[in-house]
């Protein structure tokens, strides 16, 4: 079937060919596997009497029953199995081999291009500095599926007289986006059984399985990722397996609908007519956790993982030989000379051609030891890695990957700063990408969709380059660096005359918050016929400065510290209105109170005498401190260790101020990211899903015991009505009667038996006494929009039976957590008063629950939280893993830049802070003199927006009296 995507190579239809009715004697097909073997036998024999001479059998006539024909196109395969690939060419081509007749030129005016390359001239160590690189205004011209003209006021008369155009208005112009790491139709989405087709787990070494025997084309996840401006991934088989098999680049134009000729993957294939091949393989602990079974099967260890590798290529490598061995001596005395066919078999056929240099090998490794194993694997049997993914320890070891065989060292694909998630993941640094760069090594960021969802890669990128990556390397690494590493650096990556039309026009720089296209062209083919346009302003692109040096992890304890350039200040201090808004605002800090915003001269000159260090900012922020809810921040340090977790508790209530752990590595880079404060409830089942009461503590302290550490010993009381509900109750129905039933008692329960005995002082309906009281909020994991109907009833139900008890309460404070599909009940939700708490932010349907969520423009008009917040919800965002700490600022920012105007900065970094109490239902007093008293003592000092990426904490006081600062390394 999928023969021609590699017509070059021998591929799996020429090791099976059907027979050839030219045959000159037929025979049938148990008989001659029994011929075939005895004619092996027969030549080993004959080649040990002849002693191999270097023409042993010229001139003598065939002495088996062998197919000429058949010996005659081995010999033709020879040529084919010995070739190298090279780069598909760009340049040159009159027209993409994708294209597809009837469709219309385009002509993009007035567009913001980068180009992806420095001007001519450029020295590469100026390029590599990135001197050269800019943004250009030009129009781009687009026909028969490539980029023909690149180039300031085309000159229309010599273009085709029937070319559309596409008005850019400024706005910028990039190549489609790359990811070189996807399951996107692999893993369609949402997550069903029986479309989960990512790992062939009956094998741990299955060079011999294709992607592309599972790509769902209709996986509407292909879509999603489209729309964040990638047009081309990398569809590779899971890490499951030490060699999952061969991977396929695909490009995201999938049937009629988006100007393709059907809806078949074969279609899809990003260069048909490129003879290169791709392979995934996987170090690490995937494979022993899948596969090792003392006793019965390995891998159990990285040592057997290591001889498993090793023993596959000595497979290959077998295959290999006897192949050029067969071929050599073949060309010498005539294939109809030859007493056996070509060996060839199709189980190491792939990984043969992995030695034979034919195939682009992508490998899954996290650790220094992983790292080390294949690159001397790689010498040993002489084959190049294009790429280590998931490659966290890679910028700790430059050096060891530039020992890699081949030409030039692998690439680390990586994410920008998700991590902890396994013992392998615990080692990392937001700033790898820097560092690689910096040791002359090449990192791409990469989605692993759907670990991240593949359509904001770019905000990978982004990320990265605020983290440090120069700006035109963080671009490269989502466009040249992908193409180049994948052999397709000729025709992808670049918006240049020659290269395939995939083109992007964004509605703010690519590697700024928040940003969206506008229009996506594949193949010269426009993907939205009517794209949803958030409203933002027409923007420069962001200026390509450095960006701010990494601040050290440790911070510096400090009493009077002066800021100053400090361009907003979200900390109220009975200011002044003038001095308030005033772009240059002087902070002054005193035992570790904020005295003065605004001009503090009086501070200022004093500084020296009262031991006053003296800061200066570029584009200071001083904000109120961020507060994570909803992950196990607290209750693990590596989420996929059970040591160091809490722990998961189907059938049990707990509380989560029992089982805090402090002092962790989480913790350590929540306070260093501004986030002093966590709200935790204890694991129901999974991640994200939660039964017991929350803990509210600091982030800061060094254990529970400290004064202060712990806040809030309940903060609410948790329950989990999202997918998982059913590995507890059964079934939803049972588990949202469950619920009710439990209310209901709770309301039942006399109010003189408030828990007058020791022991039920703890116990879950003595927290549900409380919850019927009004006095604890109730907090529900739930994303399906029917069961947030449900659970409204069930609220109607309890409140009523409330009222006839004769309560005091004014009903139960119910709270959403997740609500992907809460939108759909926003104005129900907000006259219920019922808040939300979004976690993801940005859902994007990865499983049923979820499945109506919306995910943004060009597809859909916003997203959930715009919606609620116009229907007046108390809303708030949350995390869903605990690496996203580091990123809380952010998610306040894409909601503050996509919102078009509707919430001002102090709104959306409220979401991440305030928000949260009052999406609980808790009362959060701005104007008392307690909390502005509170908010002197804590703050959190920005250098740069928050907002954005790029900002520095330089500063945090978390209210317990301490100040901390960060010092830049
Ligand atoms: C599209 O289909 C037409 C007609 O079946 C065929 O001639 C053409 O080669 C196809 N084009 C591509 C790019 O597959
Ligand atoms: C290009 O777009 C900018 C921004 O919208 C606009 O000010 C300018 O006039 C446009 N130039 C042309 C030649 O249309
Ligand atoms: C900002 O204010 C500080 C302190 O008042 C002053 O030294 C500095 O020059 C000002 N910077 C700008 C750009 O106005």
């Amino acid at each position: 079937m999928m023969g021609h995507e590699k017509n070059e190579l021998p591929s799996y239809s020429a090791a099976v060919a059907a027979p050839d009715r030219r045959r000159r004697w037929s025979v049938r097909r148990s008989r001659g596997l029994r011929l075939f073997a005895l004619a092996c036998l027969a030549f080993i024999v004959y080649a040990q009497w002849q002693q191999i001479s270097p023409h042993p059998m010229r001139g003598s006539p065939p002495s088996s029953q062998l197919s000429i024909d058949k010996l005659e196109e081995n010999l033709r395969l020879c040529s084919k199995l010995q070739s190298k690939p090279k780069d598909p060419i760009g340049a040159g081509r009159e027209r993409n081999v994708r294209y597809i007749d009837g469709h219309k030129p385009t002509l993009i005016k007035n567009a913001t291009v980068w180009v992806g390359e420095p001007v001519e001239g450029t020295s590469d160590e100026d390029a590599r500095a990135g001197k050269g690189y800019t943004w250009i205004n030009a129009d781009v011209y687009l026909e028969h599926g490539l980029i023909k003209k690149v180039g300031k006021g085309i000159d229309t008369s010599s273009l085709a007289s029937d070319y559309l155009v596409y008005e850019a208005k400024g706005r910028p112009l990039t190549t489609g986006i790359i990811d070189m790491h996807s399951h996107a139709g692999l893993d369609s989405l949402p997550s069903l059984v029986g479309n989960d087709d990512v790992n062939e787990m009956s094998s741990d070494i299955t060079p011999y399985v294709r992607s592309i025997d599972g790509i769902q084309p209709n996986d509407h996840q292909i879509q999603v990722i489209k729309s964040g401006g990638v047009t081309t991934s990398l569809i590779l088989p899971g890490s499951g397996n030490n060699i999952g098999g061969e991977a396929y680049v695909i490009k995201h134009a999938v049937g009629k609908a988006d100007g393709r000729n059907e809806t078949s993957a074969t279609d899809m294939l990003a260069a048909p007519d490129s003879s290169w091949r791709y392979m995934k393989m996987a170090c690490g602990e995937n494979a022993k956790r899948t596969y090792g079974k003392v006793g019965e099967h390995g891998p159990v260890s990285r040592l057997g993982e290591s001889w498993r590798f090793r023993h596959a290529f000595e497979q290959a490598a077998k295959l290999l030989t006897s192949q050029d061995d067969w071929c050599t001596a073949a060309e010498s005395i005539g294939a109809q000379h030859m007493h056996s066919y070509l060996p060839q078999e199709l189980k190491w056929e792939s990984l043969s051609a992995v030695l034979r240099g034919q195939v682009h090998v992508n490998t899954h490794c996290y650790t220094i030891p992983d790292l080390e194993a294949f690159v001397d694997h790689t010498n040993e049997f002489k084959f190049p890695v294009r790429a280590f993914h998931h490659a966290h320890q890679t910028y700790l070891v430059p050096e060891l990957l530039k020992r890699a065989w081949g030409d030039s060292p692998p690439a680390a694909a990586l994410f920008a700063d998700n991590m902890w998630y396994k013992a392998e993941a615990y080692v990392g640094s937001e700033y790898a990408g820097k560092q690689l760069y910096e040791d002359g090594l090449t990192p791409i960021y990469v989605s692993d969709n759907p670990v991240l969802n593949a359509q904001h890669v770019v905000y990978e990128a982004a990320k990265a380059y605020g983290y440090g990556l120069p700006y035109h390397a963080a671009l490269a690494s989502v466009t040249t660096a992908p193409a180049e590493r994948l052999g397709l650096g000729q025709r992808l990556g670049k918006v240049k005359p020659g290269y395939d039309a995939d083109v992007v026009v964004w509605d703010s720089d690519p590697l700024s918050i928040g940003a969206a296209p506008v229009q996506v062209w594949i193949d010269g083919t426009a993907q939205y016929e009517n794209p949803f346009e958030l409203n933002k302003p027409i923007t420069a692109p962001i200026e390509a400065a450095p960006p701010a040096p990494a601040t050290a992890d440790e911070p510096i304890p400090a009493r009077n510290v002066i800021f100053t350039g400090v361009s907003r200040s979200f900390v109220s201090n009975g200011l002044k209105e003038d001095d308030y808004r005033s772009e240059n605002l002087t902070v002054a800090i005193f035992e570790g109170k904020i005295t003065c915003i605004g001009t503090c001269a009086e501070e200022l000159s004093i500084a020296s005498k009262s031991g006053a260090e003296i800061i200066s900012l570029q584009n200071g922020y001083v904000t109120k401190p961020f507060t994570a809810f909803g992950s196990l921040v607290g209750l693990n340090a590596i989420d996929a260790e059970s040591d160091t977790d809490n722990g998961a508790a189907l059938d049990v209530f707990s509380r989560g101020v029992d089982g805090l752990a402090f002092d962790t590595k989480k913790l350590h880079y929540a306070y260093k990211y501004g986030v002093t404060r966590a709200i935790s409830a204890p694991k129901y089942s999974w991640q994200m899903t939660h039964q017991g009461t929350s803990v509210g503590f600091h982030t800061g302290a060094r254990n529970g015991l400290e004064y202060g550490s712990v806040f809030a010993d309940d903060v609410a009381v948790h329950y989990t009505l999202d997918l998982n509900a059913k590995s507890g109750s059964a079934s939803i129905s049972n588990a949202i009667g469950s619920l009710r039933r439990k209310l209901l008692e709770a309301v039942d329960a006399k109010a003189s038996t408030a828990p007058g005995k020791y022991a039920e002082q703890y116990s879950e309906a003595a927290f549900l006494a409380k919850v019927v009281d009004g006095t604890l909020p109730l907090a529900i994991t739930v994303h399906s929009a029917d069961v947030i109907a449900s659970l409204l009833k069930v609220k109607d139900v309890v409140d009523r039976a409330i009222t006839e008890s004769g309560r005091s309460s004014e009903g139960i404070r119910l709270t959403i957590v997740g609500g992907a599909e809460s939108f759909l009940a926003a104005h129900e939700l907000a006259a219920a008063d019922v808040g939300v708490i979004l976690i993801p932010l940005l859902s994007y349907r990865s499983s049923w629950d979820q499945r109506r969520a919306l995910t943004g423009a060009p597809l859909t008009n916003g997203t959930a939280i715009d919606q609620l917040i116009e229907a007046g919800v108390r809303v708030a965002i949350g995390i869903e893993e605990d690496w996203l700490v580091r990123d809380m600022g952010l998610l306040a920012g894409i909601t503050y830049t996509n919102a078009g105007g509707a919430l001002s900065e102090e709104e959306a970094l409220d979401l991440v802070g305030d928000n949260v109490f009052e999406a609980l239902g808790y009362k959060v007093e701005e104007d008392g003199d307690e909390e502005e008293d509170r908010n002197v003592s804590r703050f959190v000092v920005f250098e740069g927006s928050p907002l954005q990426v790029g900002s520095r904490v330089r500063a945090v006081a978390d209210g317990t009296g301490d100040l901390n600062l960060f010092e830049y390394a």
